[in-house]
């Protein structure tokens, strides 16, 4: 079955409720709310002929001879009527509502089922907070003065997206009314004032569903997403239909004139007024070039938030099971690469300093990194690959300081990889503890 979905506009409508119980009652006070006036008749009391001049009807007597009689009444005057719980006698439906005055949102499942429309009216009520009302009544404001003005419509759309994206909705959360009218009030002006900022984004292991909240929405918003060549399709696709995508992680020039361009491109689209994502991933600020970004955004000026992510040192041995930290097992942990000049001598020195090794960008230095840490941790220290951790492709290896390098490429895991090595890898074996398959859970 199809509907046709609308808001009535009741205001100083004759309507009727039939029915004498709560439920007529909730019926008819939700009528009076959208203005309506409202007639209840009680089931003994109706008679054909009642629903004469009514634009809608709600029928909720629970009486199958009125319900077939009110039916064919508003049939046959061309009334919209609506019997309870009578999907055949339903010339509308009422839908599950979210009500954030004057934003509201319907939901129906065309009848299939209430269940799920109250699930996510529940879901939606959470994500939705109440400032969206007050912040709807704000936009609307706006844009009644921008038409004013004659804005011309891709100007006001720009700045609509402006304020949807800036930080009006946390000023009205935190009970600050006043400062967020100024807020939207200066970005509509475009007072030199574009709005122009760039989010510096964790983007997680690859697993979109390992996003944080506000790297969904932002991504959601965003003119442009600057990305890195290891974000994965899924997230990109949690991008809005408008977002510019520009993947900045293609190899081939020299790395620091890479970064200089990145840089010079993201504060460029800044200062033309534009909402940017750089989209980096695991954690913008571990072996991400994070920081140097923020300095230099900082440097030029630029609005610059950081929104941290869930990084593959962490994600990595967490979705092969294995804890960096365990009670009698390990209550150290240290983070290191594996490229990049001196990192051998400072993966010995953490090694022995450190219960727990995690060591990323090792792929193509897994031999080397395993056979030096067989020397300063001996060859039986349990050691674990993880690979394409948290993604369909995930592969993990398992084995010792020795033997590890030759089981990996043994297996043939292939980049990203990350190298886990202490006790707790073999914690993690010892308690079968298996891939958590997050799919499992869902
Ligand atoms: C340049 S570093 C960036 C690290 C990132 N900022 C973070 O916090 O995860 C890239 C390295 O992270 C590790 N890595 C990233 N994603 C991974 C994944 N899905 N599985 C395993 N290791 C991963 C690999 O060691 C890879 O070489």
């Amino acid at each position: 079955m199809r509907y046709y979905p609308v808001f009535l506009d009741l205001a100083n409508q004759p309507c009727v409720v039939l029915g004498d119980g709560k439920l007529a009652a909730e019926k008819a006070d939700g009528l009076r709310e959208a203005g309506a006036v409202v007639r209840v008749i009680s089931s003994h009391e109706y008679r054909r002929g009642d629903l004469a001049g009514a634009r809608l009807v709600v029928d909720a007597s629970d009486d199958v001879a009125v319900n077939r009689e009110s039916w064919e009444e508003a049939e046959a005057a061309g009334i919209l009527i609506n019997v309870v719980d009578r999907p055949a006698q339903c010339r509308f439906i009422a839908p599950a509502i979210v009500r954030r005055d004057p934003l509201l949102i319907a939901i129906s499942t065309s009848g299939e089922s209430p269940f799920l429309a109250s699930a996510l009216r529940a879901r939606l009520e959470r994500w939705l907070g109440r400032e969206w009302g007050p912040f709807t009544a704000l936009v609307g404001r706006v844009r009644r003065e921008l038409r004013e003005r004659g804005v011309p419509v891709a100007e006001q759309t720009r700045i609509y997206r402006r304020l949807l994206n800036s930080d009006i909705r946390d000023l009205l959360r935190a009970g600050r009314p006043e400062h967020a009218r100024l807020r939207a009030a200066s970005l509509a002006r475009n007072d030199g004032n574009r709005g122009g900022r760039v989010a510096l984004v964790g983007a997680g292991p690859g697993d979109p569903e390992l996003l944080t909240v506000r790297a969904r929405e932002l991504l959601a918003g965003a003119d442009f997403v600057l990305h890195d060549a290891l974000v994965s399709q899924g997230t990109l696709a949690l991008c809005g239909p408008d977002t510019r995508l520009e993947d900045v992680g293609k190899r081939g020039r020299r790395v620091s004139t890479r970064q200089a361009e990145i840089t010079a491109r993201l504060i460029e689209l800044a200062r033309l007024g534009h909402i940017v994502v750089r989209l980096k991933g695991g954690d913008p600020f571990v072996f991400g070039r994070g920081g140097e970004e923020l300095r230099d955004l900082v440097a030029a000026g630029v609005d610059v938030l950081v929104v941290p992510g869930v990084s593959a040192a962490i994600a990595a041995p967490s979705a092969a099971g294995i804890p960096l930290t365990m009670r009698g097992v390990a209550s150290s942990m240290a983070v290191t690469k594996a490229e990049g000049d001196g990192s051998l001598a400072r993966i010995r020195q953490l090694a022995s300093a450190a219960d727990t090794l995690v060591v990323l960008m090792v792929h193509d230095k897994l031999k080397l990194v395993a056979s030096a840490l067989a020397e300063v941790l001996g060859p039986s220290r349990p050691a674990a690959v993880i690979s394409n951790a948290t993604l369909p492709e995930q592969e993990v290896v398992t084995g010792t300081t020795r033997d590890i390098a030759e089981l990996a490429l043994r297996a043939g895991l292939g980049p990203p990889a990350t190298l886990v090595v202490g006790e707790v890898v073999a914690q993690a074996i010892s308690n079968d503890l298996r891939l958590v398959d997050s799919a499992g859970f869902g």
